[in-house]
């Protein structure tokens, strides 16, 4: 049983009060709160436990070695990955992203090649792309998503043809909250001869994630939306692609041999964490990802599931609010739009309330154009929110429609 009381005392930071009321957090698509488990881990590692990594013949070093790369297969499990190996350690999923380009975008790609992305890509699975089209030449196409923010087969296939050479899509928008088939899409890509990546920054956090049936290529998220540390992410990439790939950064714990001349590269992961890297965060993240395992993904997603219909039941309630994307397959991302409140404004009387919404075009900026707006408020759950966070919301959203 999913026990949400049990589960909020988990996380310090609910008890406490924003400008004299609860605390009501609804912007853990941008940041998720940390339970108690990773503080104290990253704590007790700090205060009894810390050393470097792969670097050290002396019982503290050899310790720690030992935690990190456990964590590295918490990650594995956490993934359903076949190998350790196949999980490199990177700052957050936008690091993640850039080095699949940078590496295996500037080795494999060439100008007559196609890249595909959605409309409903943040920043992190765009720019990067950009960024690399304009050195390289290649077309990079969008393929159109439905008014409502829903997934459009039909415009997806339409795209999709042997130039493809890989689809960089994410598993859940951000902004719209929509779920995308991936497994669907995976095998379309791949049925034109396309490498799939997964932006799973919302997927992963909200959805059990099996790689391998899933069959994608590659897929990354960040630490912090899955209730660990800022500072650490993950590339997941099948191991024969990741033994393609050339180093994405230069320096110490990724080498084999050096010389004054040449050198000569370790095997993936090593060859892809250059220098002395997040080691405590690393080692959060595994903590963060045990804790949601040990709650169940499926019991994370259905108990989200439920808060996420209590939440649009009770904004149906309320006139001159538009939720906006409503696609059936969404889970509990809420951008809105409400008449006569511009969303920074809304967003002021709300965090008086103590409810924390984000505002503006959430790293998303040509969605939020496309969907017809410049800003929008968003409410974000996790695991977790409850119906009192719900309720706290939209009285606060009443109040302010009071107000102007
Ligand atoms: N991409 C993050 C968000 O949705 C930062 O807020």
């Amino acid at each position: 049983m999913y026990d949400i009381e049990k589960i909020r005392k988990d996380f310090p930071i609910l008890s406490g009060e924003i400008n004299g009321k609860p605390n009501t957090f609804l912007d853990s698509a941008a940041s998720a709160q940390k339970p108690k488990a990773v503080i104290d881990k990253m704590m007790q590692i700090y205060s009894n436990e810390y050393s470097n990594v792969h670097r050290g013949s002396y019982f503290l070093s050899e310790e720690i070695t030992s935690e990190y790369e456990k964590s590295r297969s918490i990650v594995r499990k956490f993934l359903n990955a076949h190998k350790d190996s196949e999980i490199v350690f990177t700052r957050n999923a936008t690091e993640a992203i850039n080095l699949v380009a940078s590496t295996w975008g500037r080795k494999f790609l060439t100008k007559i090649d196609e890249v595909l992305i959605s409309e409903a890509e943040h920043h992190a699975n765009l720019v990067p792309w950009q960024m690399l089209r304009d050195e390289i030449g290649f077309e990079l196409k969008i393929f159109k998503i439905n008014d409502d923010g829903s997934f459009n087969h039909d415009e997806y296939c339409k795209l999709l043809n042997g130039r493809t050479r890989l689809v960089a899509v994410t598993g859940m928008s951000n902004v719209l909250g929509t779920v995308f088939p991936l497994k669907q899409m995976i095998e379309d890509a791949h049925n034109v001869g396309a490498k799939v990546l997964v932006d799973g920054c919302q997927y992963v956090v909200h959805n059990q994630v099996d790689v391998q049936d899933l069959g994608c290529d590659f897929l990354v998220f960040s630490g912090h939306k899955t209730y660990g540390p800022t500072g650490i992410g993950v590339l997941y990439g099948r191991q024969e692609l990741l033994e393609a790939m050339p180093p994405y950064q230069f320096g110490g714990d990724m080498v084999n041999v050096v010389t004054y001349q040449s050198t000569t590269f370790d095997v993936p992961p090593a060859r892809f964490e250059a220098g002395t890297p997040a080691i405590v965060q690393a080692i959060g993240l595994g903590t963060a990802l045990e804790y949601m395992m040990s709650l169940g993904m499926d019991n994370i997603h259905s108990h989200e599931a439920e808060i996420t219909s209590y939440m649009r039941s009770r904004l149906q309630e309320i006139k001159g609010v538009t939720e906006v994307g409503t696609a059936e397959n969404k889970g509990g991302v809420f951008a809105i739009d409400v008449d006569g409140i511009h969303p920074q404004d809304l967003a002021f009387v709300l965090d008086k309330e103590g409810v924390a919404v984000r505002v503006g075009h959430h790293c998303a900026a040509p969605l939020v154009r496309r969907m017809g707006y410049e800003n929008l408020a968003r409410a974000s759950l996790g695991l977790y929110s409850d119906k009192t966070d719900v309720n706290r919301f939209i009285a606060a959203l009443q109040k302010a429609q009071t107000f102007f």
